[in-house]
């Protein structure tokens, strides 16, 4: 919830990222989305505004992006749309998730036409409706020479597993928190949307009563398919855990921990099945904190130790990707640039994607990841005449 990203991607024999684009959200624009993201007072008109006001921006993004490159709208073939997820609710009854930033007023302001709306064909098949991202990274991620794990540490974080293996399947899922609790710990002590570069992390120490309470959320040891989002790891969750110690850490110590929740979470799942040492760096883990044998979790179809890719914003934190690789001995830990995809841009590549798979009329989902009946073609198209 930074901003909005934008990118150009050229589909020929390989897929090839012209330019990209950001955008911060205005921060009335950015207040409404946050207060969206849980349940308040006269959600539908503010919802309703928000979802033109994003079609608008998103729009303007796209127009500023082609002007900046000089391509003209009319060379672009789509827009592919994922929205912005203001409530993923896959435990309800009915489950549903919901993104806003109106196709139709995307379509209108570029003359483009639009495929959003990716996450519900998914979810009315039974699945989670996410993540959406693993079947883009298995196409451009997989390789045959060695186990890989590609972690998107967005606002939730999620991985997916690549075996090396043809024949073995590709997992994934999200593991729980990527950046949604640091930056929301920094909006509270910091009055910063992020903690830039875990400066504020850096400088505390993790707690181990409060990491060993924030681990023995259950969602941790849930098996897959699983998904998650700031409904559940909210800054209430954090305060809840605050209220509940004795006595209360710094703000650094806070900050701290959050980031050892975020690497400890998503290490543990990537180690639960798949043979990764268990022995820990110096640093790396400590004596309080849970063992992964009582986290639970999902085997995964690895044979070796991977090599672990980051991409989404955590793999900008320095202090968040130091935390990771402490946990993981024995696996190389990067950000996916180092495979030639910024680490920046691929989520943003992974919807242009989906989009052309859409137009092409191929599937979008990994059933085995979202847990939906079958694969499926995935999204709506939203045409500008
Ligand atoms: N230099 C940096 N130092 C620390 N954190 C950073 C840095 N750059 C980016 N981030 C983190 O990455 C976040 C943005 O990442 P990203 O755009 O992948 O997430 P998002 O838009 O919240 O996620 P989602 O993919 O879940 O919609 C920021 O909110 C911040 O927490
Ligand atoms: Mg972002």
């Amino acid at each position: 919830m930074d901003g909005i990203d934008v990118a150009l991607v050229r589909f020929g024999s390989q897929l090839e990222f012209v330019a990209g684009h950001s955008l911060p959200f205005p921060l009335e624009l950015k207040k409404d989305l946050l207060a969206l993201c849980t349940p308040g007072e006269n959600e539908i008109d503010r919802l309703g505004c928000a979802d033109v006001a994003l079609g608008r921006l998103f729009a303007q993004a796209v127009r500023e992006l082609l002007a900046k490159v000089g391509v003209s709208p009319v060379l672009v073939r789509a827009i592919g749309s994922h929205g912005q997820t203001i409530r993923h609710r896959p435990g309800l009854q009915p489950a549903f998730t919901l993104q806003i930033g109106d196709p139709n007023v995307i379509a209108a302001g570029t003359g483009i036409p639009v495929v959003a709306d990716f996450r519900r064909k998914d979810m009315a098949l039974g699945g989670q409706g996410a993540p959406l991202v693993p079947a883009f990274q298995e196409a451009i991620f997989r390789t045959k020479d060695k186990d890989r794990v590609v972690v998107n540490i967005g606002g939730i974080a999620n991985l997916t597993a690549l075996p090396a293996n043809p024949a073995a399947p590709v997992l994934g899922f999200d593991t729980g928190p990527g950046n949604t609790l640091l930056d929301a710990w920094s909006r509270r002590v910091l009055n910063a949307p992020m903690d830039r570069d875990g400066a504020l992390a850096a400088r505390g120490h993790v707690q181990a009563e409060l990491l060993q309470a924030l681990l023995a959320e259950p969602y941790f040891s849930q098996p897959a398919p699983k998904s998650t989002g700031p409904e559940l790891f909210s800054a209430a969750w954090l305060e809840r855990h605050l209220a509940a110690l004795a006595v209360a850490p710094s703000d650094a110590d806070v900050q701290a921990t959050l980031v050892a929740l975020t690497a400890r979470s998503i290490a543990e799942a990537i180690r639960s099945g798949t043979g990764v040492s268990l022995v820990g760096s110096e640093h790396g883990r400590d004596a309080h904190a849970t063992s992964e044998s009582d986290m639970g979790g999902t085997p995964m179809p690895l044979e070796t130790q991977p090599d672990v890719f980051v991409c989404g914003g955590g793999a900008r934190n320095p202090v968040l990707m130091r935390a990771l690789a402490a946990q993981l001995p024995g696996c190389r830990v990067d950000a996916t640039d180092a495979l030639g995809v910024s680490a920046s841009w691929v989520e943003a590549l992974a919807f242009a994607w989906l989009a052309r798979q859409r137009v092409l009329g191929l599937p979008g989902n990994c059933p085995q990841v979202t847990g939906a009946s079958r694969a499926t073609v995935l999204g709506g198209v939203f045409f500008p005449e």
